[in-house]
């Protein structure tokens, strides 16, 4: 029972990474509010782990304004706020669409910051301590040749950690990242739907690959983070501001 008496807000949390992380939470007796762009998929995973549901658009300042008074007014206050909500896409260079680059520097940075300073100002006002953690990737330790701009959002969700966490320390509030590596799941099996397409392999084959390269063996699973994100959220982890920790069987290494 570590977060017992926390609460949390957890964005992108319908399904993936950001389910397992309120279940984890959930388990060591947070109270968290899941905010999700998918009305349908947030409630019914809410209603099956006991969370509350919350519909949020991270690219809408309206969204996220009434999202955060929301998790405010159901849990009384945010602790712990876990950015979480991105969206992928691949294409070469050449290939690259004004609007997928809008899309997702809109969701994975845009909601990324404006959710952070949300939930920050919150906890500022409420004079709590607080806890930001941050989904960044491996994608953004360097780039992918068919991946830039999922690779420079996730570039930017370090530097924003960073600079965040320098920022909101002041205050006692903590930011942090966590880089997965290759993780299975749903989303996964969209990316390789996508590499399938482009690089003209079988369904399931660049999945295979990645899980094969990773040092530690195979893919990584949600299960296998959430330990960080229990960590970075209780006061172990104090003294530790403006980082991102890998998570991700060895692939990286700074
Ligand atoms: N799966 C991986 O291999 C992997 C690797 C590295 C990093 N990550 C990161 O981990 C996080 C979770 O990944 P996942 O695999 O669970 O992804 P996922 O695609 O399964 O889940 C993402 C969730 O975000 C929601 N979402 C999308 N746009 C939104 C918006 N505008 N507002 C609110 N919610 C929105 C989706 O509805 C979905 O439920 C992401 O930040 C991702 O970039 C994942």
């Amino acid at each position: 029972m570590r977060l017992a008496g926390k609460t949390a807000l957890i964005t992108g949390a319908a399904r993936g990474i950001g389910r397992a992380f309120a279940e984890s939470y959930i388990a060591e007796g947070a109270t968290v509010a899941i905010a999700d762009i998918n009305a349908e998929a947030v409630g019914a995973t809410a209603a099956q782990i006991g969370a509350h549901p919350i519909v949020m658009d991270v690219t809408d300042q309206a969204s996220i304004d009434a999202g955060v008074a929301e998790a405010v007014a159901a849990m009384g206050g945010i602790d712990i706020l876990i950015n979480n909500a991105a969206l992928f896409d691949l294409a070469p260079i050449t290939e690259i669409t004004r609007q997928s680059y809008d899309t997702l520097f809109a969701i994975n940075v845009g909601g990324t910051l404006f959710v952070m300073q949300a939930v920050a100002r919150q906890m500022i006002n409420t004079g709590r301590r607080g806890k930001i953690i941050n989904m960044a990737s491996q994608a953004g330790r360097r780039g992918e040749a068919l991946v830039g701009v999922y690779c420079a959002t996730k570039a930017a969700v370090i530097s924003l950690t960073q600079s965040a966490g320098l920022n909101l320390i002041a205050h006692g509030i903590n930011v942090n990242a966590i880089a997965p590596g290759v993780v299975d799941g749903e989303h996964w099996d969209g990316v390789d739907a996508k590499f399938a397409a482009y690089e003209g392999k079988p369904r399931g084959q660049k999945k295979a690959e990645v899980g094969a390269n990773v040092p530690f063996g195979r893919m990584g699973t949600a299960a296998d983070l959430t330990g960080m994100a229990i960590f970075l959220a209780t006061s172990e982890a104090d003294y530790i501001v403006a980082q991102t920790y890998n998570v991700d069987g060895g692939n990286w290494m700074s």
